[in-house]
């Protein structure tokens, strides 16, 4: 079943230079971008993406960690495509995730951990009307 999902190349990926990497990733594997924006976010903003974290220990320097620069935000779509960047992107944790994932190839932190991808239909419709309001 065709699917759209929310990712984001945080801002580690953009300082490091590894957004062609990343990206390359996710259209060798055969997902279609259907919108796609580099932006700087405030707090509010990500209040918002992670109302679910917003209470937890771990979201105020994850707070200050996504609004420390521009991410990509892009809308993924085809076969699968929640399952389908969830299992590209690796485990949250960069230190555990698999070799051959991109936090498992690129990251060493369970914070800095290259990107997001929306985990569930319903985070994803979410997710996809905060950043990407206007898309048909
Ligand atoms: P993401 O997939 O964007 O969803 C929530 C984010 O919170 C996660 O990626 C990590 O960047 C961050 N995160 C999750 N758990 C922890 C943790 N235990 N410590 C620090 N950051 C975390």
């Amino acid at each position: 079943m065709s699917q759209r999902t929310l990712v984001l190349l945080k801002p580690d990926t953009v300082r490091r230079g590894l957004v062609g990497e990343v990206l390359g990733r996710f259209e060798a594997k055969g997902l279609t971008i259907v919108a796609m924006d580099l932006r700087t976010i405030d707090g509010e903003m990500a209040d918002q993406h992670y109302a679910e974290h917003v209470d937890k220990a771990f979201y105020p320097p994850l707070r200050d960690f996504v609004t420390s620069g521009p991410m990509v935000a892009l809308v993924l779509e085809g076969d699968e495509a929640i399952e389908v960047v969830r299992a590209l992107n690796g485990a949250t944790d960069g230190r555990k995730a698999a070799p051959g994932t991109i936090r498992g190839d690129f990251s060493l932190s369970n914070r800095e951990n290259l990107v997001h991808g929306s985990d569930s239909e319903e985070s994803a419709s979410r997710e996809i009307k905060i950043w990407f309001p206007d898309l048909p």
